[in-house]
């Protein structure tokens, strides 16, 4: 009876992902309901495995798809640019890329998992530009909060009309600016329409601004957990819609949700004394948020209301423990 049953489950064993209780890593939200497809990366391509920069680099070029295990550190010389139909996915708890990050640019169809980015000083994290079908999932992006809102850049930013795109279970700490939607007003015209994002089940602490902050699109905000995000979580400004739901605030957070076009002295210090003025955005609040110590300035209500696809939210006084037990390394 008991081995039977014990060979029965051991080939299931192998093969599930060990999520924990009241996690689902499935791929959910813009990435995979949109009109152009699902974002499945390298599936159905070659299989390789990287251990040095030289190999990761020559691995994620050209269009060909290709699922691609990163193992170990990467200590990048230049930006890595990554093409169409690929998958990177850090084996065990983690690989580690440094110096300089990743650029997905052109492209569609990619998906990254179980990096740890971290002191990236060229650029960006991860810049996603002109590109469509993107899934960030399980990446812990750290740095420092020490020199300033400007020493390092941001740690995922989307820009030019890219559009699609789940940026789920990750752990950002430890960063000033975080994620960045849009990222010049010479580009209203270009972005608009596009820059359709999910964040869910992210992890934030001690940040700065910018979880995530959008431009000109629309973004979908729900059941991230923010510690000590310190002066403005989720900002939405110049005509671009969010909707916030389900989502927990801990620590210290001055203003957890702001739709006031102002963008703040502690996001952009080097222009004027009182901060760059843009024009408003709008959010819409779903299911209940905890906002914790933290303050909304809500100046319009927009019309992004329902998400256009299935997705399940966790209860709200689940979120903390949910997102702690999931996101980050060494998860999938
Ligand atoms: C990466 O390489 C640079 C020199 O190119 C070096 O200064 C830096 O310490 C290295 N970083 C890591 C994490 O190994
Ligand atoms: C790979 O990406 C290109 C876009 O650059 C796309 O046209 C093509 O269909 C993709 N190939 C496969 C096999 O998915
Ligand atoms: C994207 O493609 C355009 C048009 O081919 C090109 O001008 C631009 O340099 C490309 N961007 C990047 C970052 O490669
Ligand atoms: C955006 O990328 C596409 C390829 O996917 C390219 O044809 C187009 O020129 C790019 N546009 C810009 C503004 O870089
Ligand atoms: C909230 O928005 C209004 C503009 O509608 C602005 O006057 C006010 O200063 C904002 N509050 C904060 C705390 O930024
Ligand atoms: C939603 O609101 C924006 C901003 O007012 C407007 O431009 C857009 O047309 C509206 N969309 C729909 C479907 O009503």
């Amino acid at each position: 009876m008991k081995l039977s049953l014990i060979s029965a489950i051991a080939p299931l064993a192998l093969v599930a992902t060990a999520a924990p209780a009241g996690c689902n890593f499935d791929l959910v939200g813009f990435a995979k309901d949109n009109p152009i497809g699902p974002t499945t990366g390298g599936k159905g391509g070659q299989v390789v495995t990287v251990t040095t920069p030289e190999q990761l680099v020559a691995a994620v070029a050209g269009d060909a798809p290709k699922i691609i295990y990163a193992k170990g550190r990467f200590n990048l010389t230049s930006r890595l640019r990554v093409g169409s139909n690929k998958s990177i996915l850090g084996t065990g708890k983690g690989a580690e890329i440094s110096q300089s990050g990743i650029t997905i640019a052109n492209a569609t169809n990619v998906i990254v998992r179980n990096l740890g980015i971290r002191f990236i000083v060229d650029n960006d994290g991860i810049t996603i530009q002109n590109s469509t079908r993107v899934w960030i999932d399980h990446n812990e992006f750290s740095s420092d909060i020490n020199k300033g809102p400007d020493f390092y850049d941001g740690q995922v930013d989307i820009i030019r009309a890219s559009d699609w795109v789940t940026v789920s279970w990750n752990y950002f700490h430890d960063h000033w600016k975080s994620s960045l939607i849009g990222n010049s007003d010479a580009l209203r015209a270009v972005d608009s329409g596009h820059l359709h994002i999910t964040y869910h089940h992210n992890h934030w602490r001690n940040s700065g601004t910018r979880g995530p902050a959008g431009r000109f699109g629309h973004q979908h905000v729900y059941n991230n957990l923010y510690e000590d995000f310190l002066y403005q979580a989720i900002h939405s400004r110049s005509d671009n819609q969010v909707l916030v739901e389900g989502n927990v605030f801990r620590g210290k957070t001055r203003e957890a949700l702001s739709t006031y076009g102002l963008v703040i002295p502690e996001d952009s210090p080097n222009t004027s004394p009182d901060g760059d003025f843009e024009i408003d955005g709008f959010a819409n609040l779903g299911a209940k948020n905890d906002w914790g110590p933290a303050s909304i300035n809500i100046t319009q209500v927009g019309n992004f209301t329902k998400a256009p696809y299935k997705y399940k939210l966790t209860k709200l006084n689940d979120v903390k423990k949910t997102v702690l037990a999931g996101s980050g390394l060494g998860q999938i």
